[in-house]
């Protein structure tokens, strides 16, 4: 959940580690810090808070170098603190060290050291790491082998890198497990490192991640890598097609606001070249899911977490009307838990933006321990979850930097549209017609998105002027659409810190019904689908109690105009599109409400933008 930016070459290196920093600030924002060397001596500056607090520190107190670390902080051991915060150094004062990941063993080691003399300045577990590899420093080991040697002896997992005035040209990085990548971007006589590539995208698209229990020794002139076991490693470079200024905030006031309003653009990155507008015959190469493997699959399970998991419940509806295949949907933290019953015939389906999603690796990792087929739907190119899979369908929106998903949702859905669309043609369950007509409707949903994301179609600012001070929100919505409700509801939780729940509207009156007064509204997605007249007598339910109704419904749509006391448009589509318009009023209705409460919206309280821990 930290980030983690690296950097050895010629260059003024505190501030491009700084510069990486501050595009990874969503990871982790409680502490950050960097490290480098000069004249032969380890050099720290650390700072609790925000990255601000760091870049003055920096500016009152400079350290440049050719070589840095730098970390920003989402504290697991130890309160944030700037003893707390990272690097770590030993007691020597010649190695530096930054982590992503809990040393679950740290208490015995941490005993262990300290009854060797080891003189410990941090309540964090992250420190042992560094004690230890001093002590194999000084038993005349080179950085690398006490790294390999300490790297060994802690339990979970864990992205390392080091650094020490001992060898001064050399940065060397570990990935133990699924705690975040590690990615080494390839530079002309100078080389870097980070947890994301958005952090050295400016600098290089050539990069190489480290597997699980892989190291890399980084010097100028390039890598070296080693799995942990000391044995030589061949790796491949990866060209980035992700151009820097999409990972920029351009003139927005805020990522999450930027993305929002990008997804008519992304919805389009998404589609390009997948389907055939005229036949509606869906391509996905690198599915690698030919015929006869699809002809074998009897059930789906899509892991997932967060609204990536809210994603594959609206996919669930998607796939089982195109493919008339079972779809089951689980969050990845509960699906190794359980042991699910998956099989050879089981088409495990991991959803995740960033594709370093902690729960949801293990959750793949359980499907593919029980044989199942797994595939992932992913943003972030390169990642775990598309290193892992046997087949991928990449998101293609660009970087997601805001800490609340947006473009990824939306893009995930029109994925896994495409699959339900692949899977049906391949299994003669979707006719030609309906595949015309879906292609038809995907061609259209750029501009229809488009125009929900014009200025002026829906007034947000009217709503965020009469319900910023609400406590309590809730979320209804049916079929397909219900995920969206859960969706709404935790987009509005997580930015503005407004309670709210979403929930089946027919569910209402088994419980929640109880908590309608005229001080809760209620936002209800009324679309004019198979349970438009069931939607509409939920309204009028939260009416019969002095409920306040905030409607999204469809273009012209009169009477639910005349119920609902708020109406938020989307234009009609094909209903398996619906969802993908229904979310967009979600989104900014958040957006705005959080906007008017002052709230920090790309760094909101206590959230990391990927998260690589239990
Ligand atoms: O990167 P992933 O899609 O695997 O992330 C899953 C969740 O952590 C993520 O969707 C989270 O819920 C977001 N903050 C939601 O806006």
């Amino acid at each position: 959940m930290c980030g983690i930016v690296g950097y050895v070459g010629p260059r003024e290196a505190t501030t491009i580690v700084f510069e990486g920093l501050r595009r990874l600030e969503y990871r982790g924002y409680d502490s950050a810090g960097v490290a480098t060397l000069r004249g032969g001596r380890i050099l720290v500056r650390r700072a609790e808070g925000k990255l601000s607090n760091l870049e003055h520190l920096l500016a009152d107190q400079p350290i440049n170098g050719h070589i840095a670390i730098g970390h920003t902080r989402w504290a697991t051991h130890g309160a944030p603190s700037q003893r707390n915060a990272h690097p770590h150094t030993d007691c020597t004062g010649e190695i530096t060290l930054i982590q992503n990941g809990i040393v679950e063993n740290f208490l015995s080691l941490r005993q262990a050291l300290q009854a060797e003399g080891h003189v410990f300045s941090s309540e964090t577990d992250t420190e042992v790491i560094v004690h230890l590899v001093e002590k194999y420093v000084a038993q005349g080991c080179s950085l690398a082998e006490a790294g390999r040697r300490a790297f060994a002896q802690i339990k979970g997992a864990h992205a390392i890198v080091l650094l020490s005035s001992r060898e001064p040209d050399t940065l060397v990085a570990a990935r133990l497990g699924n705690a975040g990548g590690v990615t080494v971007g390839l530079g002309e006589g100078e080389m870097f490192l980070a947890s994301d590539i958005p952090a050295i995208l400016e600098h290089t698209r050539r990069m190489i991640f480290l597997e699980d229990r892989q190291m890399a020794v980084i010097t100028p002139t390039g890598p070296q890598f080693f799995s942990l076991d000391g044995q030589a490693v061949e790796k491949s470079v990866t060209e980035i097609p992700w151009d820097p200024i999409s990972a920029a905030k351009g003139t927005y006031r805020h990522f999450m606001q930027k993305e929002i309003y990008e997804q008519a653009r992304s919805i389009t990155d998404t589609l390009r070249g997948r389907i055939d507008f005229e036949t509606g015959v869906v391509t996905l190469d690198e599915l690698n899911l030919p015929p006869k493997a699809v002809s074998q699959i009897k059930e789906m399970v899509t892991v997932a977490c967060g609204t990536s998991a809210y994603s594959g419940l609206v996919g669930k509806f998607m796939i089982e009307a195109l493919a008339r295949v079972p779809v089951e949907v689980d969050y990845g933290s509960e699906f190794r838990y359980r042991d699910p019953i998956v099989d050879q015939h089981t088409l495990v389906l991991a959803i995740t933006q960033s594709g370093e999603t902690v729960d949801t690796l293990a959750a793949m990792e359980e499907a593919r321990q029980k044989g199942a087929r797994l595939v992932s739907i992913v943003n972030v190119i390169g990642s775990m979850a598309q290193r892992i899979s046997d087949g991928v369908i990449l998101m293609h929106t660009g970087p997601e930097i805001g800490v609340a998903s947006t473009k990824a949702f939306s893009a995930s859905l029109v994925d896994q549209l495409l699959l339900g669309a692949y899977l049906g043609q391949a299994r003669g369950t979707l006719a030609d017609q309906d595949s015309r007509s879906l292609a038809q409707a995907l061609a259209e949903l750029p501009e229809l998105a488009g125009r929900v994301l014009q200025d002026g179609y829906n007034d947000y600012e009217t709503l965020a002027h009469d319900f910023h001070d609400r406590e309590h929100f809730l979320f209804l919505g049916r079929g397909i659409n219900y995920p969206i409700a859960l969706e709404g509801a935790l987009k509005l939780k997580e930015i503005s810190y407004i309670h709210a729940e979403g929930y089946p509207a027919g569910e209402m009156k088994h419980g929640p019904i109880a908590l309608i007064d005229e001080s809760m509204p209620v936002v209800t997605i009324a679309v004019q689908d198979n349970v438009y007249d069931k939607m509409i007598s939920q309204i009028e339910q939260v009416k019969a109690r002095g409920g306040i109704v905030i409607a999204v419904a469809h273009e012209g749509d009169q009477v639910v105009r005349d119920k609902a006391d708020y109406v938020l448009t989307i234009p009609r589509s094909h209903p398996l599109i619906t969802p993908i318009l229904a979310v967009l009023p979600m989104q900014l209705l958040a957006y705005y409400l959080a906007v008017r409460r002052g709230c920090d919206i790309d760094q909101p309280r206590n959230l990391a933008k990927s998260v690589t821990v239990e």
